[in-house]
Order: C-alpha cells, then structure tokens, then sequence
C-alpha cells in the first residue's frame, strides 16, 4: 500500500512542489493549508491532492487535522514540516507580534505538528519526520532575527528528536533551503534582492522549488534509513555548513 504523507503548507510554493514530487513519487498526500483558500482550491483541482485547512500554530486544531487526515488515508508515514511565514523587519523596528507570530508559526509549528503523529509512528516503528529550515537558521540574517530564530530553533528540535527517534525507526531530518524563487522570496524589496541577496549566491540564481522537493522525496525514501539529525543544505554555495 501506497505511504502517506502529510506536508504542512502543502499548496503554494515550496511545499506546493514538495507535494507533487511526494505524489509524484508513488505516496499518498495530504497538503495542509492556512489561510489562502483560492490557492489551495486551485491546486486540488490541478492536482488532486486532497487539501486541508488549519494552522499549525494552534495544537489544538493540529491534532484533530492530523487525526482527520488518518481517517480519510490512513496512518501518517511522512510529515513535512514546511509551513512558514516571514515578518522581516529589523530587530529595532520589530514588534512582539512579528517575534511572536513567527516564532508560533515557524517553531511551535513544528511541535505542534509532530507531537500528534510521533507515538502512531513509534508504535509502527517507522516514521520520516522532514522539517524545512532555512539557510538563515543556519547563518542568521539581519532583518529577519524572528525567522532565524526559529529556524536554527527548528535544527535543535530535528538533532534532538533524531536521537529519540533512531530506536522506533523514525528517522528526522532538515533541509536548509537557500532563496528560492517563491512569493516569498519575490517580496523582498527589488533592490535588496537584486544588490544584497543575490551577489551572495555563488551559483548565480534563486533555486527552484523542485530542487528542494527533490530533497524531500530522498528524505522521505526506505534508502535514507541511515540518515538521521542531518540537514542538507540545497542553498546554491551560500553558505557552507
Ligand atoms: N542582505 C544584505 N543586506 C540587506 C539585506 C539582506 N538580505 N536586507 C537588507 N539589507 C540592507 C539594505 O540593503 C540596507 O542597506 P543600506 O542601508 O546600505 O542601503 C539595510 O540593510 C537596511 O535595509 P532597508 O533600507 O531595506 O531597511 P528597512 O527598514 O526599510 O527594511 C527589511 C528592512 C524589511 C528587513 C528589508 O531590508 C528586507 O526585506 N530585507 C530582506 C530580508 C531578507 O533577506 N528576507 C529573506 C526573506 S526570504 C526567506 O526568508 C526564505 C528563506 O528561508 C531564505
């Protein structure tokens, strides 16, 4: 039987793509929604991925997704932890609403996320538990100290987690995307982006969601079973960790 996987911010962007390259791949998927209900509409009728609506920053709603998911596909063999937001501002114009916002998104997300499918995992000793980073957790990146925040918060979960997984055989594993040619990406300022950002990327471009899809499905497959707490860094050179 097909494995199911579930990918948190499944319709738009990266995990639009991480989606379809799960399915692509032979899984069962699920893609979980926030807010842009047109988006996700849209990208079910393309691809018949079923959608689902909630956000990852209320536990509450995360485990009654998850439990809502498993009735309709069944039991969760991979979760992507891929929903994210940005709230840039620099750090002396930052308000505790855009720490906290994504901090709760980025970070408690995660938690909150994993937590409701981790013990069916354990009790059916297999799991891939994949969570999207960011080249700035890894580097930090000025007007962005929320983000990075909590996404070098999100590599202590994953190396951590990794440890208490490896005996149920569950394996968990980071990606660090670079900038990626998203909406999020295109919002940034043209002159930064065009000036500051990508003089910064050796390879000369944005990535493509693909490639950090491509990643995933690795990730995801029985032949990374001996890869577990790493994190891959698809950043076009970057940053070198
Ligand atoms: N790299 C290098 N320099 C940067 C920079 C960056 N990413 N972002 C801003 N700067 C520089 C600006 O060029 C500017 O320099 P000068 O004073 O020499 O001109 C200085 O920092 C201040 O920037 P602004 O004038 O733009 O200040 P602001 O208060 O108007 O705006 C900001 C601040 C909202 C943070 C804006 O600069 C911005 O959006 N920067 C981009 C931040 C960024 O890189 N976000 C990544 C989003 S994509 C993502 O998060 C996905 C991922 O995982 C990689």
């Amino acid at each position: 039987m097909a494995k199911v996987a579930l990918v948190t911010g499944g319709s738009r962007g990266i995990g639009a793509a991480i989606s379809k390259g799960l399915k692509e791949a032979g899984y069962t998927v699920a893609a979980n929604y926030a807010g842009n209900d047109e988006a996700a509409n849209q990208f079910k009728s393309e691809t018949g991925i079923p959608v689902y609506k909630w956000s990852v920053a209320d536990y509450e709603a995360c485990a009654a997704g998850v439990k809502q998911v498993e009735s309709d596909l069944g039991p969760i063999d991979v979760l992507v932890n891929n929903a994210g937001i940005t709230r840039d501002a620099m750090f002396h114009k930052m308000t505790p609403q855009q720490w906290q916002e994504v901090i709760s998104t980025n970070l408690n997300g995660v938690f909150n996320m994993t937590h409701p499918v981790w013990n069916g995992m354990r009790e059916r000793k297999y799991g891939r538990v994949i969570v999207i980073s960011s080249v700035n957790g890894q580097k930090g990146q000025m007007g962005q100290v929320n983000y990075s925040a909590s996404k070098a918060g999100d590599l202590g979960f994953v190396r951590a987690l990794a440890q208490e997984g490896a005996r149920a055989g569950i394996t968990v594993n980071a990606i660090c995307p670079g900038y990626i040619g998203t909406d999020m990406v295109r919002a940034i300022d043209e002159k930064v982006l065009k000036e500051r950002i990508l003089p910064q990327i050796p390879v000369g471009r944005l990535g493509e969601p693909e490639e950090i899809a491509a990643c995933v499905v690795f990730l995801a497959g029985d032949k990374a079973a001996f890869m577990t707490g790493a994190t891959l860094s698809p950043n076009g050179g970057q940053f070198f960790s």
